[in-house]
């Protein structure tokens, strides 16, 4: 099964100013789809620490899949797409395009989502939202789709026929 690190970017989080709800509703979703999560951490908004926890998780850990949520907005502290490009191989927008389409059908602010998604090594990451009924959403919608994926970057499958 695949192998997932959860990253919750936020700094009343991380100050345990605030419970992360979103980073519960992520690892509930990844369970019952039968990922193992291998490590969930809230940092504060940097965008140093976040790239350094993302290089951990990928090249130490090497898990399959980083999800993180929060820090897409236009807040100055919103850095999380910018640690996401600086650690990344090769992006992978696709997804990050799929979740924004999606949204946009429930709220047209979807539009301010800065998210990103790509890979790194053999690591793909994705950017969510921040607040848990906008990561509940996107999830479910991409989910199915982001374990085809998975399936292909692990070399567990070589081609997409159904
Ligand atoms: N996506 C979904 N599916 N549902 C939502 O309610 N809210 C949006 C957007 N994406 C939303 C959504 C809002 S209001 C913002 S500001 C951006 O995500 C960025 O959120 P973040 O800074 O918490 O990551």
């Amino acid at each position: 099964m695949f192998r997932v690190g959860i990253i919750t970017a936020s700094d009343k989080g991380s100050k345990g100013e605030r419970e992360d709800l979103s980073g519960k509703v992520i690892s509930d979703i990844l369970e019952r789809k039968g990922y193992i999560v291998e490590k969930y951490i809230i940092l504060p908004d940097n965008e140093e620490d976040l790239s350094r926890e993302m290089i951990h998780m990928s090249d130490d850990l090497k898990v399959d899949l980083i999800l993180t949520t929060g820090g897409t907005g236009f807040s100055k502290r919103d850095v999380t797409p910018e640690a996401t490009i600086n650690v990344c191989d090769r992006m992978a927008p696709g997804i990050a395009e799929a979740i924004r389409y999606y949204s946009l059908s429930i709220t047209p602010r979807a539009m301010l989502s800065r998210a990103v998604s790509g890979i790194r090594k053999d690591t793909l990451i994705v950017n969510l939202p921040g607040s848990p009924k906008a990561v509940k959403e996107a999830l479910d919608y991409i989910i199915d789709s982001l374990h085809h994926g998975l399936e292909i970057l692990t070399g567990r499958t070589g081609e997409c026929a159904r």
